[in-house]
């Protein structure tokens, strides 16, 4: 076949899939959408997830499978997400955490939370809840810390692993408060550390108040403070950390839907309307705030407004975080 041929063979294949591109982006999704969640079922980030993929699964028409890809800190499925198809077929719900807080932590994350991800949205942010096992004799914060200090080399906590929420709360409790510490108990996820909290396995955790105000109203472990500046409606009897005199531990952990970068515009687009359909559907946002989440207002729920959040928690927790001297090989 002569050059020529060949030449103009490969301008019309190129002309062909630029022209299919977008009509595939347009015609997205035309399978199932998977999304990632970094940590074990049953836990906050994975309550959340499902219950936004539930209800964008009606808009678009597609199911929408949650996978958990558990492991350090989370940063084993970020990764996997981050290294995925940017088609719009396997999204990540990943949080403060994930995101920012082992940017911090990991020095063989590869990710960078605003390079590497496009932002959907935000589906909820959690205060973080000190919860201590019901038999622990302390009743009160106070009680807590004469406890822990007294019994700081026996005393356990668990996580979502480490540098999830839980122990990055952990971590900058101790550095706050002095004398106290633990043996951190580390698991795939906050979902399975409850399960032991509850059944006394271990003495106290820092837990998203998606997975621990179920259990405060239950009964089954005792609350002694809340990192929220003003106390909390679903759990109003827990004291703000302000309150039991540690002004500055305020913390709010947000979870929210990434795509991959190079993520096809018109894919993005389809996504955040399908997100901002399961937001303004109420059975969704009662059901989220009911749980113990801070719902995103309307103004809240934009790709941007998401976008320069990460941009600002990376600002303010990265050197936080490694002042307080935690770092993980
Ligand atoms: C965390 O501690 O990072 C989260 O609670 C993890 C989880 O969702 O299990």
């Amino acid at each position: 076949m002569s050059k020529r041929w060949v030449a103009a063979l490969a301008v019309g294949v190129m002309a062909t899939v630029a022209a299919v591109a977008p009509a595939a982006a347009q015609m997205f999704p035309t399978r199932p959408v998977t999304v990632v969640v970094p940590f074990a079922a049953g836990g906050p980030t994975d309550v959340m997830a499902r219950i936004l993929g539930q209800r964008m699964s009606r808009t678009l028409g597609q199911s929408v499978v949650v996978e958990n890809v558990t492991g350090a800190g989370g940063t084993i499925g970020v990764t996997r997400v981050s290294r995925s198809p940017a088609d719009g077929y396997t999204l990540l719900v990943g949080h403060l955490g994930t995101q920012v807080a082992n940017m911090a932590l990991y020095r063989t994350v590869t990710y960078d939370a605003d390079r590497d991800f496009e932002p959907i949205g935000t589906i909820g942010t959690n205060p973080q809840i000190l919860v201590v096992r019901r038999t622990l004799e302390a009743t009160t914060y106070a009680d807590f810390i004469t406890w822990l200090r007294a019994n700081r080399e026996r005393a356990s906590f668990g996580s979502a692993g480490v540098g999830s929420m839980a122990h990055v709360a952990a971590i900058l409790f101790f550095s706050q408060v002095t004398g106290t510490g633990g043996q951190h108990i580390p698991y795939r996820g906050t979902g399975p550390a409850m399960n032991d909290l509850v059944a006394g396995q271990f003495d106290f955790m820092f837990d998203q108040s998606v997975n621990a105000v179920p259990q405060i109203q239950a009964g089954t472990i005792k609350p002694l403070a809340i990192t929220t500046a003003r106390r909390f409606a679903v759990v109003p009897d827990v004291p703000t950390f302000a309150e039991v005199g540690l002004p500055v531990f305020e913390l709010g952990v947000w979870n929210s839907l990434f795509a991959p970068r190079n993520t096809p515009q018109p894919v993005l687009e389809r996504l955040h309307a399908a997100y901002l359909e399961a937001m303004a559907d109420e059975a969704v946002s009662k059901r989220l705030a009911d749980l113990g989440a801070d719902v995103p207002t309307p103004d809240q729920r934009t790709r941007e407004a998401l976008r320069q959040r990460v941009r600002a928690d990376m600002e303010r927790w990265i050197p936080i975080i490694r002042a307080a001297g935690a770092t993980v090989e």
